[in-house]
């Protein structure tokens, strides 16, 4: 599919005020070898572009949109708050209500405060962890993206356990001095680096490297090489929270995490983030504690208005057996379509890696072959499928994904392999 020149004139114009066009770097679709497409509208399971083109969206807005787009209920609840004001920075009712329901959903959490992005959710996070044992150094996993905040832009390294060394430039040495690396799904190394530190900080299921699930005993594995150091299990489940289960990965595998990251499907399409855990870590959070974390936007009106009738939807019976259905009706219709993949699913996210070994790890995720990947993504994209533009990501499936749209997409995998 070439690009009209309408839209070459867009993209021309984006390129001159915005870097590369683009307000996150990944939408550049550079790394599947095209352009961006411009979005004008979504609906349900579908994107149309700006030339009016419809597609059958598996981003699911990097995994927000689990009701599918503009789900009516969600339109209604932020329709009914608009004209009340879009932002007071001052404590509301709903946020509140909110707060209770996502304590009620998710195990480990008693208390919650609310943030504008997962970036910022992970950021207080960590700064709590510190502040809560009084150490400074955070354990990641390779290839675990928490959001781009200084600290843990540090993914670089081999062997069990590496020092971090920053990804970016502009992230100072200093900031990553206190991260370390190891492998996700290696208990032992996870073990090894926690001496000493804080914390641990894991996606529960891998979404960033493409998705990996965790090995059996993984994150039970961690909950007792953490409790072993005296150091904070912290689940990153921006991704993950209200997305693999009602009481995201945690409920699923049922391993309490000291805290949780959460973002993405609890703002229902508004942007959101959240931290919460045990009552007595999160007392050390300012007003009650001397640790410090604001946000002028945070529990802002109209995204507790979205999230909130988000996560209410999600309790309806059957909502997660759906997912699960729509999610194996996906990986059965790309397996059947042939292509050279291995499919890593949990519910109703997946990755088709173009490998032919199993991907347990960022080391194995990375052998995938991204030019492949690249040129089924393409050929996708000009068969009216939406793919994550990367082989390192997640496709998203929501409950808006009907029968029609996974056959539909059955035949488009065909045409594309
Ligand atoms: C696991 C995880 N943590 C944190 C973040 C950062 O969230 P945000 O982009 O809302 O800042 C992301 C975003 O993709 C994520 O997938």
């Amino acid at each position: 599919m070439s690009s009209t020149p309408d839209e070459m004139a867009l993209l021309a114009r984006a390129r001159h005020v915005l870097v590369g066009g683009v307000n996150s770097p990944v939408r550049a679709m550079g790394a599947i070898g095209r352009d961006p497409l411009f979005i004008d509208r979504a609906t349900g399971p579908h994107l149309w572009d700006t030339e009016g083109r419809q597609y059958i969206d598996y981003l699911g807005t990097w995994g927000p949109a689990i009701l599918g787009h503009a789900p009516p209920q969600v339109i209604s609840a932020v329709e009914l708050a608009l004209p009340r004001g879009t932002s007071f920075g001052a404590p509301t009712a709903r946020e509140v209500i909110f707060a209770e329901l996502v304590c009620e959903l998710v195990p480990s959490i008693e208390q919650l405060r609310m943030t504008s992005s997962g970036s910022e959710a992970v950021m207080g996070a960590m700064r709590l962890a510190r502040a809560a044992t009084g150490r400074e150094v955070i354990v990641k996993t390779t290839g675990g993206y928490h959001g781009a905040l200084d600290g843990l832009l540090a993914e670089a390294g081999s062997g069990a356990t590496t020092l971090g060394v920053p990804t970016s430039p502009g992230v100072p040495a200093g900031a990553t001095a206190a991260t370390r690396l190891v492998p996700y799904n290696d208990v032992a190394a996870a073990a090894e680096a926690l001496d000493g530190a804080a914390a641990m900080i894991v996606e529960p299921v891998a979404g960033n490297m493409g998705v990996v699930p965790p090995a059996d005993g993984y994150l039970a594995g961690l909950r007792a090489a953490c409790d072993a150091a005296g150091a904070l299990l912290i689940f990153d489940e921006v991704m993950t929270g209200f997305r693999v289960a009602l009481g995201g990965a945690q409920g699923r595998w049922g391993v309490r995490p000291d805290l949780t990251c959460l973002g993405k499907v609890i703002g229902g399409g508004l942007p959101v983030g959240a931290f919460g855990g045990r009552r007595e870590i999160m007392a050390e959070l300012a007003p009650v504690g001397p640790a410090y974390q604001a946000g002028t936007l945070s529990g802002n009106p109209l995204a507790t208005a979205a999230g909130l009738v988000t996560l209410r939807s999600l309790m309806a019976d059957g909502v997660y057996e759906k997912l699960e259905e729509n999610g194996a009706s996906l990986e059965d219709a790309i397996v059947a379509s042939g292509a050279p993949v291995r499919i890593n699913r949990v519910g109703s996210m997946l990755t088709a890696f173009f490998t032919d070994a199993p991907v347990t790890d960022y080391a194995s995720a990375t052998r995938a072959d991204t030019e492949a990947f690249g040129r089924w993504a393409r050929a996708l994209l000009d068969a009216g499928i939406y793919p994550p533009p990367s082989q390192f990501e997640a496709w998203f499936v929501s409950l808006a994904h009907g029968r029609r749209e996974i056959e539909q997409t059955a035949e488009a995998l065909a045409r594309a392999a």
